[in-house]
């Protein structure tokens, strides 16, 4: 069979990934605390068939919340835990910091929403980079080397701990009266220099066994963290050629620790405004996050080597200034920022196109952004994507009733779910326990 694409749908606040999304006339103002609203979006992206729900966290706000929402879900366990119970195929990935929590909590909560959820269950393992979330936890961020120390002593001890109790263990014979075998659930007595457990973990193997592991990031620690234990590494990338090298560095890496590069997928982030034509999207753009366009002007100006004006928004660059501009190096969605500026749109309307935002944005037609993955999969750039809508309410809609659909027309991707487990999904490999491939 031909390579077909993977696709997760980023699953956040409630509200989508434009920062006014929750004024949105169709949107309830209060789809943050509705769990109601969290499970309609999840069944809406099971609907399209997409592989995996993605819940970023970094568990703290220092966002501007007289005007934003925050961006991340109460809590991803807690979303999750009520999503499966109202889906059934889609995998339910969840991002648990390694650094602030014990890796026995962690251990527990992932199996257990693997247990419940009937093995679609995947840890995104960070180690948190900032700051504000240590002072959550009324401590401040250990080095770089340390986060990524205790990273790998904790997925070691996880991994060990969700084979504490084996394949084989339940008896559950009513007439004997012998419930499982000791001899099978056992300690694991590990410790390293961060993190120790004894066990052994009291939680059977789900139909997968045990949750699949994903990354997010691109750091050269990532590439090592992910390169031993990931199956999915959740990705940003603004050209083809960073992520092709960045999925190439991913595959090597998963290679040097003596796996099979196919084992890993590499996922890049795409933002979507579907609509009936450029125009269309881009004013629904602008109704949404005009507020923030003046203090970005400046930035914009800093991308194209340009002293930008925010009173001259409702204009386009003049010849003049297009004949100077040059992209910024140090950005490297400069050069598509200038690309657009070129098609002779108003400051406004660059800015409408999410030139600066996280990831790739598509304002258009569904065949635009199917155009968009079609070209970066068959450049052999990405594995799948993780899709961010403007809004979730009607936008993961937009996406699978509109994009999906052609996907599947032209061969790119499947039509229905091959397995019920996201190792299934993912065509990751059984696994229980440790890898023993990997070394300690
Ligand atoms: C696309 C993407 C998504 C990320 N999602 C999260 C997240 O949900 N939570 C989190 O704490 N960090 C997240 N990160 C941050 C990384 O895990 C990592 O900490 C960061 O890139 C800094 O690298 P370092 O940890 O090696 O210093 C994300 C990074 C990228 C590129």
């Amino acid at each position: 069979m031909t390579r077909q694409m993977i696709i997760g749908m980023h699953l956040g606040n409630g509200y989508g990934n434009l920062p006014g999304a929750w004024r949105a006339s169709a949107v309830d103002s209060k789809s943050y605390t509705s769990f109601d609203v969290k499970v309609r979006h999840a069944q809406a992206a099971e609907r399209g068939k997409l592989q995996f729900l993605f819940l970023p966290d970094g568990p703290t706000h220092i966002g501007d919340i007289a005007n934003e929402p925050p961006h991340f879900n109460l809590d991803v366990m807690v979303t999750l835990a009520a999503v499966a119970r109202e889906t059934k195929r889609i995998g339910l990935v969840a991002t648990g910091s390694t650094t602030f929590n014990e890796p026995f909590n962690l251990a527990r909560q992932f199996k257990a929403l693997d247990v419940l959820s009937h093995g679609r269950t995947g840890w995104n393992a960070v180690t948190s980079s900032g700051e504000d979330v240590a002072a959550n936890y009324g401590t401040r961020l250990p080095s770089t080397s340390d986060r990524y120390g205790r990273a790998h002593e904790a997925v070691h001890l996880i991994q060990a701990l969700w084979g504490s109790w084996g394949q084989e263990a339940w008896v559950l014979d009513k007439v004997t009266g012998w419930f499982a075998n000791a001899e099978k659930v056992t300690p694991i007595n590990m410790g390293g220099k961060f993190v120790a457990s004894r066990g052994p973990l009291y939680i059977p193997p789900s139909e997968q066994g045990q949750p699949v592991i994903f990354h997010a990031g691109g750091s050269p620690n990532a590439l090592e963290f992910a390169g031993r234990y990931a199956n999915g590494v959740i990705g940003a990338a603004f050209t083809i050629e960073d992520a092709r090298a960045q999925r190439a560095a991913f595959r090597a890496a998963a290679e040097r620790a003596g796996r099979n590069p196919d084992e890993i997928k590499f996922f890049a982030g795409l933002m979507t405004t579907i609509a009936s034509d450029r125009r269309a999207g881009l004013d629904r753009r602008i109704a949404l996050s005009e507020r923030i366009f003046p203090q970005r002007v400046p930035y914009l100006g800093q991308m194209l080597g340009l002293s930008l004006d925010t009173a001259r928004l409702d204009e386009p660059l003049s010849a003049e200034q297009l004949a100077r501009a040059k992209p910024s190096l140090r950005d490297p969605r400069s050069a598509h920022a200038l690309k657009i500026a070129r098609e002779e749109w108003t400051l406004r309307d660059v800015l409408a196109h999410g030139v600066i935002d996280y990831h790739p944005v598509v304002v258009g037609p569904a065949a635009e952004a199917a155009d968009h993955m079609q070209e970066w999969f068959e450049a052999g750039a990405v594995d799948g994507f993780w899709v961010s809508p403007d809004i979730y309410e009607d936008g993961i809609d937009a996406f699978v009733d509109g994009v999906v659909p052609i996907l599947q027309e032209r061969g790119l991707f499947h039509r229905n779910y091959e397995g019920t487990t996201l190792r299934d999904h993912l065509g990751a490999p059984a696994q229980y326990g440790i890898d023993p491939r990997v070394p300690r």
